[in-house]
């Protein structure tokens, strides 16, 4: 029996998790939870959100499901979510985006495969106050963590039979630091001359996508417009709730939906748990266990195809409905 971290997170992150335990138990996979807390709930007693037995739980097991966890705004703690990923060097983020059964959306066909750097970027979260009027963010970018990132962009290709890896910057006016990421990604790009280069600022991106996402295949990008662009992305194909994701290092991955924590919906059983969902098949793919993976995504499919769906996309059913009526497609 494999086992693996559950960060079960919080707002709607127990819900959904709940959700997703019950589906993979239901399918005969044998999992162990190995449940580990963080977040707001813990600082009490632990004096820390991310406590060190959340990372050594990682560590040893390798493969984690994570839940999403509240990072407070504009104050309080630095997001665990991106402590997780500093720490265990998750430096991948992988976040394909793909139009699911019976949900209705502007455009069918939509096929891309976000991969974004997890590490670094303004999101290395060093910041200082100068005045009471002024604070600065410091934008930190790497050679070494820009070829590595656009290197697995590169060999995700090769592998999955992907045709085109395309770099997105605003080197035109960060010329330092997306300027260095854009010559990283063209130094690594030399070593795959079968899959086509393409370069394109994100702003024009961002239009472009909006008017037609078909046209893009692969998008490596720095962390902050990885950021942005896949809830963009998730936009395309049925919004937050439906889209999946994985942070993956050398030693250990970390799969996680793209959405957060949802406040707003927290505890009244609406929660669409099909972004943890995929990233749980994904998961299960990842340590070879495709049988029950693909026995899972059949049931998801099919439960969609037959308009059981929550609010989010459209439907009537709860979290729990939901849940039960995937259970019930389960081959
Ligand atoms: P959010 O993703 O939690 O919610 C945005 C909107 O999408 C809300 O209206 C919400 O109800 C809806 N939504 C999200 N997931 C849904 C689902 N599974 N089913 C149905 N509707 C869903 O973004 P928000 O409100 O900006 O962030 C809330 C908190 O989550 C913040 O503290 C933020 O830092 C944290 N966060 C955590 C992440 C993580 O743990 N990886 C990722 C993103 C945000």
């Amino acid at each position: 029996m494999r086992t693996i971290t559950l960060i079960n997170g919080d707002g709607i992150g127990p819900e959904i998790s709940d959700s997703v335990v019950k589906i993979i138990k239901a399918s005969g996979a044998e999992i162990n939870w190995d449940i580990q807390t963080a977040g707001a709930d813990v600082i009490e007693k632990e004096g820390t959100p991310l406590p060190q037995r959340v990372l050594d739980s990682i560590k040893k097991n390798k493969i984690a499901l994570k839940a999403p966890v509240t990072t407070p705004i504009g104050r309080g703690f630095r997001s665990v979510n991106v402590q997780l990923r500093k720490e265990l060097d998750l430096y991948a983020n992988l976040r394909p985006c793909k139009n699911l059964p019976n949900i209705k959306t502007r455009f069918e066909n939509v096929d891309l495969i976000i991969v974004r750097e997890n590490t670094e970027d303004l999101y290395a979260g060093i910041e200082e106050q100068i005045d009471e009027n002024t604070a600065h963010s410091i934008k930190v970018i790497t050679r070494q963590a820009s070829e590595r990132i656009c290197r697995f962009a590169f060999e995700y290709a090769l592998k999955n039979g992907r045709e085109e890896v395309c770099a997105v910057t605003k080197a035109n006016i960060m010329k330092l630091s997306d300027g260095l990421f854009l010559e990283s990604y063209r130094n690594v790009a030399k070593y795959y001359p079968h899959i086509k280069q393409r370069e394109i600022l994100v702003d024009n991106l961002c239009m472009q996508l909006v008017q037609d996402p078909t046209k893009f295949d692969i998008l490596v990008l720095p962390n902050l417009y990885g950021d942005i662009v896949s809830d963009l992305t998730a936009g395309l194909i049925g919004g937050l709730g439906v889209a999946q994701g994985a942070n993956i290092g050398h030693d250990c991955a970390v799969f996680e939906p793209v959405h957060g924590s949802a406040p707003d919906i927290k505890g009244q059983n609406k929660a669409n748990p099909t972004a943890l969902l995929l990233s749980a098949i994904e998961m299960l793919k990842y340590i070879g266990e495709n049988t029950y993976a693909q026995n899972i995504e059949h049931a998801l499919f099919k439960t969609l195809a037959n308009g059981n769906k929550t609010a989010d996309i459209g439907g009537t059913l709860s979290t729990t409905e939901f849940t039960e009526e995937i259970i019930k497609n389960l081959g």
